[in-house]
């Protein structure tokens, strides 16, 4: 590591460096990419600024700072958006971008279909139905998303993506971090599995019916970092 980079060689150089401005769009294309279980967003609702405007654009222009990027010839081709305080997000993203989105929503500035529709009844209907969630913040403060373009997956990007923000933690002395991924993320959990992260919390989650064709479990993993 030079600088918090890592460089390493697959058929041509892979950086992971952190997140600068200029990256921006790639980073959200990608998330906008990747967000069903690796697939476009497009798979659920029609307009992916929808998904970006209310959920990803906090971790890219209030939080930048603990993010990461993997690239290749300058080009992004994975990320890890990080978080240290998931109550200020929490509270960020219901009081800010929720609302924000929900406004523009109304004002017409999204392409709304049947597939969007379809998505939000179910959203409220899963939540109502889900239990609470009752993860310790104070043990596991800290929580990241991590998503490696299709051609790029298999190749180590995403662990040493996790390697970097767990060294950017347990420098700040930040005592856990947690993530919440589901049942169907299958390499994503022997990834997690394999760097010691456990399971916290699982909940049979009925969002997916009808895009998937098994149980869908919504996972939340934790890694305790620090006990100073
Ligand atoms: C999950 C994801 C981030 C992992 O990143 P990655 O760069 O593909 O993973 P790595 O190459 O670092 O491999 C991670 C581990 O999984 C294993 N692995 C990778 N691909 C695998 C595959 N197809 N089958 C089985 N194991 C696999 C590796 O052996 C590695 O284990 P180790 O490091 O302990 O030896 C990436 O695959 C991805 O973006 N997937 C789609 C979206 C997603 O699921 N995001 C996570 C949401 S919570």
């Amino acid at each position: 590591m030079n600088n918090g980079r890592i460089i390493f060689t697959v058929e041509s150089e892979i950086v992971i460096r952190p997140y600068h401005r200029g990256d921006r769009e790639m980073v959200l294309n990608i998330a906008a990419d990747t967000a069903f279980f690796g697939e476009p967003v497009e798979k659920f609702m029609e307009d992916r600024r929808i998904f970006l405007d209310a959920f990803y654009v906090y971790y890219t222009d209030k939080e930048s700072e603990h993010c990461w990027v993997a690239t290749h010839d300058e080009n992004v081709i994975g990320f890890l958006t990080g978080c240290f305080d998931t109550r200020i997000q929490r509270e960020y993203t219901a009081k800010v971008l929720e609302p924000q989105t929900f406004i523009r929503l109304l004002g017409g500035k999204y392409r709304i279909g049947k597939k969007f529709i379809r998505y939000l009844l179910r959203y409220f209907s899963t939540k109502l139905r889900s239990p609470k969630d009752d993860l310790d913040l104070s043990q596991y403060p800290a929580h990241f998303h991590i998503n490696i373009v299709k051609e790029w997956r298999g190749y180590g990007i995403g662990r040493k993506l996790i390697e970097s923000y767990l060294e950017q933690l347990r420098s700040a002395k930040i005592g856990g971090v947690h993530l919440q991924t589901t049942s169907y993320n299958k390499v994503a959990l022997i990834l997690y599995k394999n760097m010691g992260f456990e399971l916290l919390q699982s909940t049979r989650s009925h969002l997916w019916e009808g895009h998937v064709n098994e149980p869908i479990y919504e996972l939340t993993y934790g890694l305790k970092l620090y006990t100073g």
